[in-house]
């Protein structure tokens, strides 16, 4: 009976032991989020390996998730792509031989799609497949200025504004790069 009251009891400590545990790290939480020197600023230092967080589990859901585009390519889809990308898309991402200001000063900062990367030859996504860029045009990217737009745009103009950065890198035909440098309507 006395063997059976202290097992219950070393049980009850252990339970106890365990619940402060968890609200001793509760507290100390909350206490590094109050005033812990944590990045909150655009310029702020980012965490460590936030990169790496954000993207590896972003990449996977999109591999797993991308679609083939329904239709190719062609100038009437560049020209829709053109009007949507104009009116959606370029007071944040630029357009051919213009930049937004503000655009480097998001965290993260909204990459300039009609430029050569820093440190290759690639023109913005269009090393990615469609199905990519239509994915992140689709869903948006959380923690970030990237906007989700399915209620926005219907899926045929979705791929049209992606076929259109997958070619962001050739020649495009005159109309679509007038459309572009159109005013914002
Ligand atoms: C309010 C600003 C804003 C608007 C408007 C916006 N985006 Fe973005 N977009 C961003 C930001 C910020 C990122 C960077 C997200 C990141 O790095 O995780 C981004 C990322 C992307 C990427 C991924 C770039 C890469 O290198 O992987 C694509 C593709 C993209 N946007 C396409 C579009 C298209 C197409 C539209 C219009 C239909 C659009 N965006 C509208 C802010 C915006």
């Amino acid at each position: 009976m006395a063997k059976k009251s202290s097992s219950g009891g070393g049980f009850g400590k252990l339970f106890l032991g365990f619940l402060l545990g968890i609200v001793a790290v509760a507290l100390g939480l909350f206490a590094y989020l109050k005033f812990g020197p944590l990045p909150v600023a655009v310029a702020d230092a980012p965490l460590p390996f936030e990169k790496q967080i954000v993207r590896l589990p972003l990449d996977a859901r999109i591999e797993r998730e991308s679609k083939a585009a329904p239709f190719g390519i062609s100038e009437d889809v560049f020209e829709s792509g053109a009007h949507i990308y104009r009116a959606q898309c370029a007071s944040c991402h630029g357009t051919p031989g213009r930049d937004v200001a503000f655009a480097k000063t998001m965290f993260p900062t909204a990459p300039q799609l009609w430029k050569k990367h820093k440190t290759s030859d690639v023109v913005g996504v269009s090393d990615d497949e469609p199905g990519e860029t239509y994915w992140k045009v689709a869903n948006g990217i959380r923690l970030s200025g990237m906007p989700s737009y399915k209620h926005v745009l219907s899926d045929t103009q979705m791929w049209q504004v992606s076929l259109l950065l997958k070619n962001a890198d050739k020649d495009l035909p005159g109309p679509v790069t007038q459309i572009l440098d159109s005013p914002t309507p």
